[in-house]
């Protein structure tokens, strides 16, 4: 019975500290490919690639937007409501993607 109580606990905690790049495409489908794309964004489009990135940049510059420390009126208001944990999500399904 204990054993069985520690290995749920386990099982449970596990999807909220690995970052999930399947969730982070739902997310992704669901609040940024209108814009950036799931691969790339439309061809001849103002908005950058996020595909292929270094994560620790994607995750830097989400950062920055949700603090306001960068600068760009859809940015702040698109990077404003995620979560750690979102930004987690969403950085391994594009930083996972080949372009
Ligand atoms: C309505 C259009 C729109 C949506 C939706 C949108 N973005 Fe953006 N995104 C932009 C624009 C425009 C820029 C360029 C802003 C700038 O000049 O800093 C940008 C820039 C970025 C950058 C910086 C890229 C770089 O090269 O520095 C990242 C990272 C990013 N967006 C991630 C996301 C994520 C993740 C989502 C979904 C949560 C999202 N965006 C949703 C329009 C959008």
């Amino acid at each position: 019975m204990r054993l069985a109580i520690v290995i749920l606990g386990a099982i449970l905690a596990l999807p909220a500290q690995a970052a999930s790049p399947y969730v982070g495409q739902i997310k992704a489908t669901a609040s940024c490919a209108q814009c950036h794309g799931l691969r790339a964004p439309a061809e001849g489009s103002i908005f950058p690639k996020l595909s292929g990135r270094d994560p620790e940049y994607l995750k830097k510059a989400l950062r920055h937007y949700r603090d306001k420390t960068r600068h760009s009126e859809i940015m702040n208001a698109m990077a404003g409501s995620l979560s750690d944990e979102d930004i987690n999500d969403i950085v391994s399904f594009y930083s996972n993607v080949k372009p």
